[in-house]
């Protein structure tokens, strides 16, 4: 048994026996939480991981309904479940929250401060954020994009995110609390649509070639972004949370890199499966955007920290999603 395995052995041999950690899953029906929480059911086990959502209709149990701005809904929850790690996946995302600033805002900022409360009063060991690469800004270098670089966000989701890297920071500095972040690219997955993102053309673009063999890009064709399979940012998040926390030395949010490309590059290799996929582009307000985003970015800390390495590139990518979408 590796080590790996022999942790999870030991984990899931606890919480049956012991009950030593039990997650509870903030966003838990969106596109990352479905599958976040199919992953470390199967790691804790189904009992010891709590799915809540605004919308639990989509959720299985163990599962409430649960609105993130809702602190003293949120403490209960935790305090009855005896809950040690929260994934914080709630937030409004680029493009939509671009039509809503001040919700947004409101919203990726309340309910991060509700969660590192809960920890700083010491009623959670752990707690996983996601930052993005919205983070960064048109001066920051746009190619293989350092851990340490210029952030001057444009969009207000982007603005939540470096705010939120900092007040992780400051929590950990000031009060102790474990709070551990990725910078996730583009994630792209088949199991649920993605979520009103900048980089949702990656998914829609599968869907459109399935049904009509054509596809209109919202981001012109030599628009370079950061992207990664879900099966490989889940890897990721499940190997930050279990690494020591002495290992985890950036307390901001974690460069994560996965596969890099165009919408044009895209649709030539989805044509080894499409051979007449047709494209057009019309880019629309989420091209300023993602012009102002890092087409790729440099993960080195990552890797050095915890052992960080993707496993898709852009061809396996295309494969998995044609084969399930
Ligand atoms: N998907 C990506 O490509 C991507 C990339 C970078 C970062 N992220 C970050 O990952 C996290 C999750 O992203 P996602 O793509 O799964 O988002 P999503 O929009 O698919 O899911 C968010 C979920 O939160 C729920 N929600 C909204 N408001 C809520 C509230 N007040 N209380 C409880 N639930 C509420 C929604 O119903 C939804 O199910 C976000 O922080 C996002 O910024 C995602």
């Amino acid at each position: 048994m590796d080590i790996e395995a022999n942790l999870i052995f030991v984990r899931s041999f606890r919480n049956t026996f012991g009950r030593m950690e039990k997650a509870l899953v903030l966003g838990a029906a969106g596109q990352i939480g479905t599958e976040l929480v199919a992953a470390l059911r199967a790691k804790w086990g189904t009992e010891n991981v709590i799915a809540t959502d605004l919308r639990p209709e989509a959720l299985e149990a163990p599962a409430f309904a649960l609105n993130a701005m809702d602190e003293p809904a949120l403490r209960a929850l935790v305090q009855e479940q005896g809950i040690t790690e929260v994934y914080h996946l709630v937030a409004m995302l680029s493009a939509t929250g671009e039509k809503m600033p001040e919700k947004a805002w409101e919203l990726n900022m309340l309910t991060l401060f509700h969660v590192l409360n809960l920890a700083k009063e010491g009623l959670l060991k752990r707690v996983f954020w996601p930052s993005s690469i919205a983070a960064f800004g048109p001066n920051t270098p746009a190619l293989d994009t350092p851990q340490y670089s210029p952030m001057d966000p444009t969009t207000v989701y982007g603005i939540s995110k470096l705010a939120g890297e900092l007040w992780c920071q400051y929590y950990h500095q000031k009060f102790g609390v474990d709070v551990r972040s990725l910078r996730y690219p583009g994630l792209i997955s088949w199991k649920t649509l993605p979520g009103g993102g900048t980089t949702d053309y990656a998914i829609d673009i599968f869907h459109a070639a399935r049904k009509e063999n054509a596809y209109t890009s919202f981001l012109s064709e030599d628009t370079r972004l950061p992207m990664m399979h879900m099966e490989d940012a889940i890897r990721a998040t499940l190997s930050l949370m279990e690494a020591p926390s002495e290992s985890v030395k950036v307390r901001t949010s974690y460069n994560v890199s996965g596969i890099d490309f165009t919408p044009a590059e895209l649709a030539e290799n989805m044509r080894r499966h499409y051979p007449d996929l047709a494209m057009s582009y019309a880019p629309d307000f989420r091209q300023a955007i993602a012009a102002s985003w890092p087409q790729r970015m440099d993960d080195a800390e990552a890797r050095a920290d915890w052992g960080w390495s993707p496993r898709f590139d852009l061809s396996s990518m295309v494969d998995d999603m044609v084969a399930h979408i």
